[in-house]
């Protein structure tokens, strides 16, 4: 564990247009891509076994270990599709990598392509962030023109094409079968497993899905090495990684540091909680992950330690709300959102989060009795591990974790008859959530 930040697929953002081909190869861009065109594929796939690098999209599964799953030698087509749909609330760290250095993450696809031996790869990006999309357009054109991409990439023999595709909007489509199913231009639902997508995938073929944050950590791990990667970090979440802190801190944004560096820490970098107020309640890695209190400040924030108080580190996208904040009504504006995104396949997950944010409105308005949270518990223990997806899962997470530890703010719901917090503590939380 440390306190001190250690730059490295952030280290180039500040350079005067860091986005740019010639800007990424003066910091030594592409150096790890024709290191990798050196190697053997499956050397490289023990590569990333041996750095301890675990998956960025939320579930901190093994990188190495899900390549190793692609069957070889079969006379499939391999894909590797870069999860870049980034929509939960609060998690923010793929789109500024993308905007910032979109050829780290270009470098670490076809690294991560060649490594699978796929000949395609797809980056599902999210299509209200158009920006984001043109940026790694352009960036592709540059790749492509520069011979990184494309046929006999640097003489080595081997072909790749990469397409940047633009999401329609549906934050679903960031589950990784529903997002195959977008891809191959059906309506984005997740599908039944097994088969997982590393026997039959994309077009019914092996495919590996990653998060962008995980592709974008393979070219440093080629170029330094995995002793170098797993000396970061703690015994068994390893490397350095993007914490996204947002909401009520003096300086918000992007803190790239070891695993296990704690909120703490975290907050102090960023200048402290809101002057004049205090820590309330905060969410680990984004609204799908319970919330955690100010009791919970030092957990080293790695996968186990924040397992262990209850938790999940999923997005590490830290959300910070202070004692003006109405947790009533901030889970409702969640699980609002969840209702909407349900993509309505399964009934505990279309039905239960209508019935979720009816029972939690009429408590946030102080019309509802004691009974409601009875209700609302019942609900959640109904919708976990009883839907088709992880949707509904994180839906119920900050509902369960609010009940735990603010029973009685909901109590002084009813008891008021109204939300004991004036407006303008809304207005606050309003403006806390637009960093979200
Ligand atoms: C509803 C839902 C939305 C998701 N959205 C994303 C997302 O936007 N980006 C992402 O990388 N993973 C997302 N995931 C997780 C992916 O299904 C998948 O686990 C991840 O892309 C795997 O990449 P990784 O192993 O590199 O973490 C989502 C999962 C669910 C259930
Ligand atoms: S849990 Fe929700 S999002 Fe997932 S399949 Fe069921 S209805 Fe769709």
């Amino acid at each position: 564990m440390t306190d001190t930040l250690t730059p490295v697929l952030s280290e180039n953002w500040d350079r005067e247009r860091a986005w740019t081909l010639a800007s990424y190869e003066q910091t030594g861009g592409y150096s790890a891509l024709r290191k990798a065109l050196g190697q053997q594929p499956d050397a490289l796939i023990d590569l990333v076994k041996e750095s301890g690098l675990r998956g960025r999209g939320g579930a901190g599964f093994p990188t190495g270990m899900k390549w190793g799953f692609i069957p070889q030698g079969d006379d499939k087509p391999h894909y590797l599709v870069v999860n870049a749909d980034e929509s939960e609330p609060g998690t923010c760290k793929d789109i500024p990598l993308m905007m910032a250095s979109p050829h780290t993450l270009l470098e670490g696809v076809i690294i991560s392509s060649y490594a699978i031996r796929a000949s395609h790869a797809f980056i599902y990006c999210r299509g209200e962030v158009l920006h984001v999309v043109r940026r790694l357009q352009r960036a592709t054109q540059e790749a492509y023109l520069a011979g990184h991409v494309g046929k006999n990439i640097h003489g080595s023999g081997y072909d790749l094409e990469i397409v940047v595709h633009a999401g329609a909007g549906a934050y679903i489509c960031g589950e990784e079968t529903a997002m195959l199913d977008s891809l191959e231009g059906l309506r984005g639902q997740p599908r039944l497993r097994p088969p997982f997508p590393a026997v039959a995938g994309l077009y019914a073929c092996p495919t590996v899905v990653n998060n962008v944050e995980s592709i974008a950590s393979v070219p440093c791990i080629v170029n330094n090495g995995a002793d170098w990667f797993n000396s970061m970090g703690t015994e068994k979440s390893k490397g350095m990684t993007l914490y996204s802190l947002s909401g009520h801190v003096a300086t918000p944004g992007q803190f790239e540091a070891p695993l296990g560096i704690t909120l703490r820490e975290l907050i102090e970098l960023g200048g402290g909680v809101r002057a004049g107020h205090e820590l309330k309640f905060w969410t680990p890695g984004g609204s799908s992950t319970p919330l955690l209190t100010a009791e919970h400040l030092d957990i080293p924030l790695d996968y186990e330690a924040v397992a262990g108080a209850g938790s999940m580190l999923g997005t590490k996208a830290l959300q910070i709300f202070d004692d003006t904040t109405c947790v009533v009504r901030a889970v409702l504006r969640w699980t609002e959102f969840y209702k909407h995104e349900s993509c309505g396949k399964c009934t505990p997950c279309r039905e239960g989060t209508w019935w979720l944010v009816q029972t939690l409105a009429r408590l946030e308005n102080g019309e509802g009795s004691e009974q409601d949270l009875h209700t609302l518990l019942d609900l959640c223990d109904n919708i976990m591990g009883r839907s088709f997806c992880a949707l509904a899962d994180g839906a119920v997470a900050p509902i369960a974790s609010s009940i735990e530890y603010f029973r009685d703010e909901y109590l002084a719901h009813l008891t008021q008859g109204e939300c004991p917090f004036d407006p303008e503590a809304a207005t606050l939380f309003a403006a806390a959530g637009a960093y979200a």
